[in-house]
């Protein structure tokens, strides 16, 4: 047998492929970047999605604030929030791009333009990356010129993911969404 590789393409979310991404937290997967390996934190997300699906497939699409907010009452309103999917067939990932639309802007208090994170066992075979650069391609179509995307100092695969796509570091220091001790490399990708 000769397996063939998959290209990911990336999907809007729908209430058919709530069952993929129900499985990925079945088996660990975290959707925030920031809460990889928080067990309970993934346990509640499941606990919330088989109470009420409808009401988990709204808060994928219209994303809530981030999670480790310094400040809990910092608006996230006023942005334009394209929350996707990675699908090879199976559910994949998720992968985001947000902005004010009048700017351009990353919206307040939201860590960059873009987020993502890859089920761990689909990591390494080009996802993220492919992800990245179909983002890229859709900021431009909508006018953006400029990303910025942050990652932790100490997550060298999605460093390299960034700076694969030409990100380069304009600043490096914490993000009022995340722990304050928790350092990040803030790049810039020209789009
Ligand atoms: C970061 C992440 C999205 C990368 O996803 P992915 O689909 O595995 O990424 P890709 O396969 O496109 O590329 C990863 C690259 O990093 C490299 N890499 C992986 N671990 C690495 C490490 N510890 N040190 C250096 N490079 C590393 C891989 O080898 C690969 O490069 P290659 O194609 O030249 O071999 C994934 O690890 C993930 O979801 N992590 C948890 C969530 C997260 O951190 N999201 C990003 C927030 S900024």
């Amino acid at each position: 047998m000769i397996t063939l590789a998959k290209t990911p393409v990336l999907v809007t979310p729908t209430m058919d492929g709530l069952g993929g991404y129900e499985d990925a937290l079945k088996r660990g997967w975290s959707p925030d970047p920031r809460r990889v390996g928080d067990a309970a934190y993934i346990k509640a997300e499941l606990a919330a999605l088989r109470k009420d699906r409808v009401g988990a497939l709204d808060r994928i699409l219209n994303h809530p604030a981030p999670a480790h907010n310094a400040s809990p009452t910092m608006p996230v309103n006023h942005t334009l929030w394209h929350a996707l999917w990675i699908s090879d067939g199976e559910f994949a990932g998720k992968a985001d791009l947000r902005y004010v639309p009048e700017t351009g802007a990353v919206p307040q208090g939201v860590p960059g333009h873009i987020g993502y994170s890859v089920v761990p066992w689909k990591q390494g075979r080009g996802y993220a990356t492919a992800a990245l650069r179909a983002l890229i391609d859709f900021a431009r179509s909508k006018g953006l010129t400029e990303l910025q995307i942050l990652c932790n100092v100490e997550n060298l695969a999605s460093r390299t993911v960034i700076e694969r796509v030409g990100g380069e570091v304009d600043f490096v220091g914490p993000h009022p969404s995340d722990w304050l001790e928790q350092v990040k490399l803030y790049y810039r990708v020209r789009v």
